[in-house]
């Protein structure tokens, strides 16, 4: 597209590495910036592999969790933040409609969020979802945990499988909980072959872990 051409995507990348910087940079829920410098660089990988365009994937990616509810008063407060931005910015009316959409559709919601419409969509929400299955995953499932002020495991309290995502934003759940509640659903939920094929192994890796805690937990 012409207008794509026209638009001086290495400034505006930059810019929005720097305003994910400022808005994310001491958030302690696990959505720091180095969350989302890591979702830039596999949206970056997942796009270049699937076809999809990198520059508008790491312009959504840089966006993602600044408008994220949790970190926001509102949702809307957090979109219309991130939409405030845009409209400052050298890019085309349809490049900014499309990012939006992106970052306000992209999130887990218990499942229940309609499939991504677009393939920069589909990348963008496989590389944050992969940077919530694996080694990095669990330290920040209890990192933020720990945020929230919920404990590491509490035998008593049976993981809830499946829920609404009313229950699943308002429900409170031991951190090892979460790992059966949603994380060991991703794998089945990415978008993408190739983030499918790095799920697996990240997806195994948790299962060894838990398999693990749990032995220890029992004192074996
Ligand atoms: P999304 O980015 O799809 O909206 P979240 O922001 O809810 O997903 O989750 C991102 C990561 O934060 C999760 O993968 C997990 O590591 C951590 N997390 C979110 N909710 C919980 C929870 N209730 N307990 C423990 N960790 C959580
Ligand atoms: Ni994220």
């Amino acid at each position: 597209e012409a207008s794509r051409d026209a638009t001086d995507w290495e400034n505006v990348l930059q810019a929005a590495a720097q305003f994910a910087k400022e808005e994310l940079g001491d958030d302690r829920s696990g959505h720091d910036w180095w969350h989302t410098h890591r979702v830039v660089t596999m949206a970056r990988k997942l796009s270049r592999l699937e076809g999809a365009d990198q520059r508008l994937s790491a312009a959504a990616a840089w966006l993602h969790d600044v408008a994220d509810e949790k970190l926001n008063p509102s949702k809307e407060a957090g979109l219309q933040k991130v939409k405030n931005w845009l409209e400052e910015q050298p890019i085309s009316e349809v490049d900014s409609r499309h990012i939006m959409e992106i970052i306000s559709t992209m999130s887990y919601n218990a499942g229940s969020n309609p499939p991504m419409r677009t393939l920069e969509g589909k990348v963008v929400q496989d590389a944050d979802r992969l940077d919530a299955i694996g080694a990095i995953a669990i330290a920040r499932t209890f990192v933020y945990a720990g945020w929230k002020g919920d404990p590491i495991y509490d035998p008593d309290i049976e993981p809830r499988i499946s829920m609404t995502s009313e229950e699943y934003r308002n429900g409170k759940s031991p951190a090892v909980n979460h790992f059966y509640e949603k994380l060991l659903k991703l794998k089945d939920l990415m978008n993408t072959a190739t983030a499918r094929s790095i799920a697996e192994e990240r997806h195994r890796y948790m299962e060894e872990f838990l398999a693990r805690f749990h032995i220890e937990w029992s004192g074996e």
